[in-house]
């Protein structure tokens, strides 16, 4: 079923894709086919929702550049040769994987994405909690009810986000991302995004039943820095929005902030997906998929002496080797020993 979308929303989208620029609400009136008063209230009730837009007698009406809300139009509009997707777009919400993994249970079989700009009870990985707080941060999960995967192809969600993510952040920031085996992407040597992918198996046949790819990323630095127990390690991909940072070099409200990087992620993950899952016969002929080569690429422990950390064991000094075609970890111990690690964590050792 098509959806209407509302007058509210499609000015906003004609408003975002000229952010920056004067449109007069004659010619607003006539792209959208809605009256010149429709247009004012429209106006109107955005800035009512926090928008910045400047309106100006013989001029118009101008979305402004510091205007940095999610919105699921905006979104939509960003997206790219994306499979049909049912999304949600949340101001805050607990944490956008619970959102994912209570549809999943509740059975509904259809791609699905939860997007939201503030989480109260962000998850990260090992048990931890993640910091989400509001209007300075991107917090997105996506729903995958792909049929007949095995728990080692499912590994791979996690590490096509990461290339996904990181390429997402060089579009709309401008800066280069690295990758941390195997799901933190650092820039300029700070964490700025964690993943933490969540997956359910069927008891019969252990194939995937679904999983949850869930990103969590540090947009703008929060006013007044980040928590004490991060501080040290925690960056973000610009600086304050309404503190020190002037509009004129914040490239990622330049270039189109939240909604930007979060279309710029789904669009890429469900592209590098296609083709992510090749089946396993082919691969002995074809060269390793785009995102494993890409994955390889920005990976930056490679030759790196780390500590692997494993459930309920003490960490294990080791050496990287590299990475194979999976994006599995090579490694190896003091002992001599070597193994190829395909989930876990590495802390780099100083
Ligand atoms: C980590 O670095 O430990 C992984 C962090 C993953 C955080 C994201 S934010 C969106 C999604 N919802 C959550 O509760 N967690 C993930």
């Amino acid at each position: 079923m098509k959806e209407k979308t509302s007058s509210r929303d499609k000015v906003l989208a004609l408003l975002e894709s000229k952010k920056g620029r004067f449109i007069s609400g004659e010619e607003i009136a006539s792209d959208l086919g809605i009256s010149r008063t429709a247009v004012w209230k429209a106006v109107n009730n955005l800035k009512k929702d926090g928008y910045m837009i400047d309106s100006v007698t013989n001029r118009g009406y101008c979305l402004s550049h510091g205007s940095d809300i999610l919105s699921e139009a905006v979104l939509r509009g960003y997206l790219r040769d994306c499979p049909p997707l049912v999304l949600d777009v949340f101001d805050t919400v607990d944490s956008t994987n619970t959102v994912c993994l209570k549809r999943a249970s509740d059975g509904d079989r259809r791609t699905y994405a939860a997007v939201a700009g503030g989480q109260t009870r962000g998850r990260g990985r090992r048990g931890r909690s993640f910091f989400s707080p509001d209007g300075t941060g991107l917090y997105m999960s996506i729903l995958l009810r792909p049929s007949g995967l095995s728990a080692d192809q499912a590994v791979k969600f996690t590490t096509i986000a990461a290339v996904a993510v990181s390429e997402a952040i060089e579009a709309v920031a401008g800066k280069t991302a690295s990758i941390k085996w195997v799901n933190d992407i650092y820039v300029e040597g700070r964490k700025a995004c964690g993943i933490l992918t969540e997956a359910s198996f069927n008891p019969e046949d252990g194939t995937l039943d679904y999983a949850v790819v869930g990103i969590g990323i540090n947009v703008y630095e929060p006013q007044g820095g980040f928590p004490e127990d991060i501080r040290d390690r925690a960056g973000a991909l610009a600086g304050p929005v309404n503190g020190t940072c002037t509009l004129g070099i914040n490239r990622v409200l330049e270039n189109g902030g939240r909604n930007r990087i979060a279309a710029e992620i789904i669009s890429r993950f469900f592209s590098y997906l296609d083709e992510g899952f090749a089946p396993a016969a082919s691969s002995v002929t074809d060269p390793a998929p785009r995102y494993a080569a890409e994955y390889r690429r920005r990976c930056f422990v490679i030759g790196m002496d780390v500590d692997v950390l494993k459930a309920g064991a003490e960490p294990q000094q080791a050496h990287v080797l590299g990475l194979d075609d999976e994006c599995r970890l090579e490694v190896r111990y003091t002992d001599g020993t070597e193994e190829t690690l395909s989930s876990g964590e590495i802390s780099i050792q100083l």
